[in-house]
Formats: structure tokens, C-alpha cells, sequence
């Protein structure tokens, strides 16, 4: 038997009772009532309570007495049953106690700069959170959150071996790879004046494990993105990363979806009873269109409309110049909006602003029509067409933007996910896994004057759009497919260009001139010759897996070690300044900003 420990804190029942144990953890609350000390003792898998009574061990108790929060203590005693007014239904050990025969003080603590106690909610600042990492990862719900992650990678692992995955490492230092971020750079010693960069994603290597034969691989890989962060985003973040040799879209689809939700289902059951059983697919066109968003949160039912040719005579001069200028009208018809006051819409339109909607119309839909500061620009007819294209009831409000595709969609998609927050229409409980696919190829950059990829350049284009590569390439849809739950894009994939001319010609439409795709991606070039399957794959955002099954608003609550926003870690104090002669090894000179 170990020294420190018989059993766990957490999983001792009333089937001990009468049993010596031995327990080792963490004290996590201390209470002295009238000469008996009592000690919630934590480890791993939870608590237990300790009892010291002077008559049981007067040594132990006369030790007890000097037991603070977070000292690490071993102890030795007998498990007894609590009485019935003391026993606690909502922990696993709560019908029992352990009376302490014998106390060792392992370990002192300072007091912690936050409590550590599940039941004392208090707000901590994050920074601090952080900063004490050690400490933050001892909270259940850390905890908790940690195992949920060992549990999910496992049973991913096993998942995908049983498919015939195989597991294989890819470097880290390495080429840079395209996937639209800036990249993390490492200065060469050994060759002064180069760089390696640390990669955003294994694509290239992945691509070329599959002309190597591999046929199935995945990882479970660290990928390193120099961008603007938020609360779903890291500098460094996990993906499950797969590709796959000879097979179709429809193939990698299907597998994928399977992998993901039975995993899902067997880690997760209860967020998993939310889910209706199939995930149901829309093409990039039709969430663009309806939801104004490439990641729809289809756990409620409120459409972007098209109402360009209801509002056809209006005089109103905003949506007179959208429609003469080439630009877009669309409208959300919020049901029962009608509690939605004018201050409500001050902030709904001050929110769209946000994403550069110059204005936002609306107009509240009455038993007799339509009552807005506007509705005089909109003869009768042009009212009832309105109203029979939302469907509009009574109660209704209706909210227009009107300006540019780039403008109208993000501003009127995202106005949704408000007015979905706002009047709670979204169902926490439902599960809504959706594939988007046929996204477009390229999209192009007003401020650069040239097309970049939407997926990256290593993505095939649809075939039968082929022939649109020369006239009008921004028409050209791809064989991508985005992997979305609840409004989150939880992965995203392609099927691959597995032809040389193609992708050089790829290259050519995205202004890499033949000397710069030499340069940066000759090695996949000069692959792509010597015989290469069709293939193609995915790669899912782990952390992000496990903050929505986990129910989490950060990503960083899923995360061991994550990052701050201004991509710091505060626990060790990274990035930091390095000394000169370090700098001199690798050849760099700073210069002051
Ligand atoms: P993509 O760039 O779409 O595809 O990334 C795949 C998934 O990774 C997650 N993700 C992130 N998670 C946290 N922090 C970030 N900064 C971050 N960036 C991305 C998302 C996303 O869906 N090589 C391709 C995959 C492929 O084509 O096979 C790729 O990396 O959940
Ligand atoms: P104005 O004539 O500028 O006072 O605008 C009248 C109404 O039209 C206000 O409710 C504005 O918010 C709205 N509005 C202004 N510009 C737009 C636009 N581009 N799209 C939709 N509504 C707009």
C-alpha cells in the first residue's frame, strides 16, 4: 500500500465504513465547532471530510489546530457514518466522515490571493487567475474541464485508430504554410540570416504524407497563428487534424461527422441529449443569404429576407440609392418585437454600426399596417407587399439595412445572434451541428486589388466550375466544407488539388508569381509530379470542442497554460526580452519602436 494513500478523497462511501484509510490532498476548508475540528480534504476526484477530536488523537488535533487553506497534509483514520441530520446528498462522500488517528503536515501554503472553494462564487479577476495558474487549475471546475479534455482526446485517439488512422508527428520548426495568419518566426543559427516558421497548421506535411503512401493520418497538434485574438481564439491552439487518400467529399464528410459526434456522445452524453440525431447541411450560398454569416447559429429560426422587390416604388432615399447604386436590401422580421423599445433599437443600431451599416430602418407592425419615422416614403402597396413577404403579425418589427453585400450581410447576421440573445430565442439545451459547404474559391481583397483563398490555395475547386477560373473567378465555388455547432465553426476542410498544373494555375490567380510558389511551396510542387492520390481532409479546433461541450465562454477555461488576449502568459511572463549575446548567436539586431 502506498504511504501517502489507501484510497481517494472523492470515492469513499458508506461501504468503508469501519475501515482504516490513508488520505493525502489539499485542505480546502477548515472549521473549528467548539473544540472539533473538521477538514474538507481534496484531491483529484474530490473531497472527503476529516473530523479531529482531541479524545480520538490528542496529537492530531493539538496539529490540526495550525492547518490553513491549501496545506498539504497526510492523514490516517477510520471511516464512520455520519448521522443522519449530518449527511450531505450532493457529494459522493457526504454519508460519511473519517476521524483522524494520525496527522502529517506534508506541505504549508501561503493563503491564496483567490478561494479555491467551489461554494464561495466570488469574481476573480482573470489576470490573477492567471497569474496563479497552479493554483486556478486546483478549482473543480478547471479540474473538471482538464479531464473532460484527456477524456475527449482519448477517445477520439481510439475512435480514429479503429478507422485506421495512423498517428504520425509533424515538424514544428518549419516552412511557413498559408492559412491567412501571420506566422510565428524562429531565427536559424546555424544560418544566419534564416527563419523558421512555426507552423499554423501541418497542411503542406499532411498533403504530403498522403503522396507518401500514408493513406489515413490525423494529429493531435499544436498550431501557431500570429492574429488579433478573442475569446475563441489563441496564439496556440490544439487541432485534430486529418487527412484521407481516395476518397470523395461525400466520404470524408460522412466519416468525419461520425467521428465527431459519436466521440461527442460518449464523452458528453447529457450536452449530447440535445441532439436531434443528424446533422443537416447548407451550401455557403444559403447561409450567406439567409443567416448573413459563413457559421450559422440555426438553433433559432429568424431569416434574412429579401425584400428588394416588395419595397420596388419606395421614395426613401437611403434604399432608392442601395438599389440604383447595385447594393442590398434585406430585413428581419422579429417576431413579437414589439417589446423591443426605442432604446432598444438606439442599441441595435449603434451594434450593427459596429459593422459598418450607416443606419438601421425599422418599422413596428400594427393591426392597421405599418408605423415607422419612414413608412411615408412607402406608399400603400409597397406596405402590403412588405408585410406578405415577412409575414409579418401584428406586434412584429421589422429592421432593414440597406448598402453593399460586405455591409448588409455580417451587419444584418450578426443583428440576428443579437436579437436572438436578446429576446432568448435560442434553445441553450439544443445541439445544432450544421455542414456548410461549396464555399466560394477565392474572395477578393479591395485593399490588396487581388484574390486571396478563402480555405487555403491548396484547395480544389469545384470541377464543373472549372471553366469560370478564367472569366470569373470569384464565381468559382471549392470542394471546402466548414464543420459548425451553435454558430461556432468547430473545424473546416477541402478536398485537395492533387494535380501540379492546376495548382500552379491556382497560384498564378493569387499573384503568387512561379518564382514565389517555387520558393515557398516548390517542395509540394515537385511532389505533387510523382504520383499523388486524390485526397483531402479536415482539421476541428480542440480547445473550441471543449469550450462549447464544456459550456465555457473562453477558450482559455479549456486550456492548461492559455495565453491573455495580448497573447502574454502571466504565470511565466511570456514573451520576455533576451540578452544581447543571445540575440548575437542567432544574428538579429533590435531596433528601438
Ligand atoms: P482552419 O484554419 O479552418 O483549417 O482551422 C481549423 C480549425 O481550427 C480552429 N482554429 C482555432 N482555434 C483556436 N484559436 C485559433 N486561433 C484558431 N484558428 C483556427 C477552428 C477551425 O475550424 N489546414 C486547415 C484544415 C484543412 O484544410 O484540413 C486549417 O487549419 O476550430
Ligand atoms: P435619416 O434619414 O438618416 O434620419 O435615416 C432615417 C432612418 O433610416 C434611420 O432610422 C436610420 O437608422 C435609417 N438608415 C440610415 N441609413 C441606413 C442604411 N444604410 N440602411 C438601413 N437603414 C438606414
Amino acid at each position: 500500500m502506498s504511504h501517502y494513500r489507501s484510497h481517494s478523497n472523492g470515492r469513499i462511501d458508506k461501504t468503508h465504513v469501519g475501515q482504516t484509510v490513508t488520505l493525502s490532498g489539499w485542505v480546502l476548508r477548515r472549521r473549528d465547532h467548539g473544540g472539533v475540528i473538521f477538514v474538507d480534504l481534496r484531491d483529484r476526484t474530490g473531497y472527503a471530510q476529516i473530523v479531529f477530536r482531541r479524545e480520538v488523537s490528542e496529537k492530531a488535533h493539538t496539529l490540526a489546530d495550525h492547518l490553513r487553506t491549501e496545506f498539504v497534509i497526510r492523514i490516517q483514520g477510520r471511516v464512520i457514518a455520519r448521522t443522519p441530520e449530518n449527511v450531505n446528498p450532493d457529494i459522493p462522500t457526504g454519508e460519511i466522515e473519517v476521524e483522524v488517528l494520525e496527522l502529517e503536515i506534508l506541505s504549508e501554503s501561503r493563503t491564496p490571493p483567490f478561494s479555491l472553494d467551489a461554494k464561495e462564487n466570488i469574481d476573480v479577476a482573470e489576470d490573477i487567475r492567471l497569474r496563479y495558474r497552479y493554483l486556478d487549475l486546483r478549482r473543480d471546475e478547471l479540474r473538471e474541464n482538464l479531464m473532460a479534455r484527456h477524456r475527449y482526446t482519448q477517445a477520439v485517439r481510439r475512435l480514429l485508430d479503429q478507422e485506421g488512422f495512423l498517428e504520425i508527428e509533424t515538424p514544428v520548426l518549419n516552412k511557413a504554410t498559408p492559412e491567412g495568419a501571420r506566422d510565428f518566426l524562429v531565427p536559424c543559427r546555424l544560418n544566419p540570416g534564416t527563419f523558421y516558421a512555426l507552423p499554423q497548421s501541418p497542411q503542406i506535411f499532411k498533403q504530403i504524407l498522403m503522396i507518401g503512401g500514408m493513406e489515413r493520418y490525423y494529429q493531435i497538434v499544436k498550431c501557431f497563428r500570429d492574429e488579433d485574438l478573442r475569446a475563441d481564439r489563441q496564439p496556440e491552439f490544439t487541432q485534430i487534424d486529418l487527412e484521407m487518400s481516395f476518397v470523395t467529399q461525400e466520404e470524408i464528410m460522412a466519416l468525419m461527422e461520425r467521428i465527431v459526434v459519436d466521440s461527442m456522445r460518449e464523452v458528453f452524453p447529457d450536452r449530447m441529449a440535445g441532439f436531434a440525431g443528424s446533422v443537416p447541411r447548407m451550401t455557403w450560398q444559403q447561409a450567406h443569404e439567409e443567416y448573413g454569416s459563413d457559421k450559422p447559429d440555426l438553433r433559432f429560426d429568424l431569416r434574412l429576407l429579401d425584400v428588394e422587390k416588395a419595397i420596388g416604388e419606395t421614395t426613401f432615399q437611403v434604399f432608392r440609392n442601395a438599389l440604383d447604386h447595385g447594393g442590398r436590401i434585406r430585413a428581419l422580421c422579429v417576431p413579437d418585437g414589439k417589446c423591443l423599445s426605442r432604446k432598444d433599437i438606439e442599441e441595435a443600431t449603434a451594434y450593427v454600426g459596429q459593422f459598418g451599416a450607416k443606419g438601421l430602418a425599422w418599422m413596428r407592425v400594427t393591426d392597421t399596417g405599418l408605423d415607422s419615422n419612414i413608412v411615408k416614403f412607402f406608399p400603400e402597396s409597397c406596405q402590403k407587399a412588405l408585410i406578405e413577404k415577412s409575414g409579418a403579425k401584428p406586434g412584429d418589427l421589422l429592421f432593414f439595412v440597406a448598402d453593399k453585400p460586405a455591409i448588409v450581410y455580417p451587419a444584418l447576421g450578426n443583428l440576428r445572434l443579437w436579437i436572438g440573445k436578446k429576446l432568448s430565442l435560442i434553445d441553450e439545451k439544443k445541439m445544432s451541428f450544421l455542414w456548410v459547404y461549396d464555399f466560394p474559391l477565392l474572395e477578393y481583397d479591395e485593399k490588396e486589388k487581388r484574390y486571396g483563398s478563402v480555405h487555403h490555395p491548396f484547395t480544389a475547386p469545384k470541377a464543373e466550375d472549372l471553366p469560370l477560373l478564367e472569366t470569373n473567378p470569384g464565381a468559382v465555388r471549392s470542394d471546402a466544407y466548414d464543420f459548425v455547432l451553435n454558430g461556432n465553426e468547430l473545424g473546416g476542410g477541402s478536398v485537395r488539388i492533387h494535380d501540379t498544373r492546376l495548382q500552379s494555375r491556382i497560384f498564378s490567380l493569387l499573384g503568387i508569381s512561379e518564382e514565389e510558389a517555387k520558393h515557398r511551396f516548390g517542395f509540394l510542387l515537385e511532389a505533387l509530379k510523382y504520383g499523388t492520390p486524390p485526397h483531402g481532409g479536415l482539421a476541428f479546433g480542440l480547445d473550441r470542442i471543449l469550450m462549447l461541450m464544456r459550456r465555457v465562454d473562453s477558450i482559455r477555461d479549456v486550456i492548461a497554460f492559455p495565453k491573455t488576449q495580448r497573447g502574454q502568459c502571466l504565470m511565466s511572463g511570456s514573451p520576455s526580452d533576451v540578452p544581447a549575446e543571445q540575440l548575437e548567436e542567432v544574428h538579429i539586431k533590435t531596433v528601438e519602436a
